[in-house]
């Protein structure tokens, strides 16, 4: 029987490449986002493609933290039940400490862990009923190390990395499994106006990178790879002074 994921934040960049991934890998997709026309084109494209596969569009707002339970819900209704959540819904506001941006901070934090913590409980809720599932996290290699100009940002994935790592011990039981992605520069909306996006890679081959993760049911994953594994090892150890030149 064919596998089924939601993905939050598929409407653009890395979730959009993940589902064009994952359909023509034969699974089922409930495709979540704010903006329904580009949800919408992005169904009709992969319904196109793969006529047998069932695709749902669900316009959700991750912020909307009481809304997660009836999230996952559409999602189990359309798709005929729920294998795996990919929380990957994300912004990347900017700004720095001190700079007036306190209100980019909060939404930061708001999107990036509170909104990924809201859809990752309903979705535990979810699993734990029905003996078991995966939840896969959007973290960044920013998580690594707190980089000027955009700190909430790295304390969103830090946060949630941690959060994800504590599920995995709680749900251990539960049969629920968890992937935490830890993605290098991605081509994306997201990056447009990042002054510096050292060793980017599309996103379609982040999705490769990822579905392989998600499908070989890894704890962690770098993507890609090379040259972050070594990065987290060196980012800590870099002098602040060198890591304000960096101007990430
Ligand atoms: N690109 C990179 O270099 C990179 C590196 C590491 C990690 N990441 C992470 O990867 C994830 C995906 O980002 P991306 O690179 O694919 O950027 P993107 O193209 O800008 O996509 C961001 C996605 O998040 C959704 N989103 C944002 N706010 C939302 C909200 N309040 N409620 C629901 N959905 C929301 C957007 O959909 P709507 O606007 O339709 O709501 C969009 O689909 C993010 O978590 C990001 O932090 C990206």
């Amino acid at each position: 029987m064919a596998r089924s994921m939601l993905i939050t934040g598929a409407s653009s960049g890395i979730g959009a490449a993940v589902a064009r991934e994952l359909a023509r890998r034969g699974w089922n997709l409930a495709l979540s986002g704010r903006r329904r026309d580009e949800l919408a084109a992005l169904a009709a494209e992969l319904r196109a493609r793969h006529p047998a596969l069932r695709v749902h569009v669900e316009v959700h707002d991750v912020t909307d933290f009481a809304a997660s339970d009836a999230l996952i819900a559409a999602a189990v209704a359309a798709l005929g039940g729920l294998d795996a959540v990919f929380v990957n819904a994300g912004i990347g506001l900017g700004g720095r400490i001190g700079g007036k941006s306190f209100d980019k901070q909060r939404r930061t934090i708001d999107t990036n862990l509170l909104g990924a913590m809201a859809v990752t409980d309903a979705a535990v809720r979810h699993f734990r009923a029905q003996g078991g599932g995966h939840v896969i996290g959007t973290c960044s290699v920013a998580a690594f190390r707190a980089v000027p100009g955009n700190v909430a940002y790295s304390v969103s994935k830090i946060g949630f990395a941690s959060y994800l790592e504590g599920l995995r011990a709680e749900a251990w039981r539960d049969r629920i499994r968890v992937t935490v992605l830890y993605p290098g520069f991605v081509k994306t909306p997201i990056v447009e106006g990042v002054a510096r996006t050292p060793f980017a890679i599309e996103a379609d081959h982040a999705a490769r990178l990822i579905v392989r993760a998600i499908e070989r049911n890894v704890a962690r994953a770098i993507v890609p790879r090379w040259p972050w594994t070594l990065m987290r090892w060196v980012m800590p150890w870099i002098p602040a002074r060198l890591l304000a030149r960096a101007g990430f």
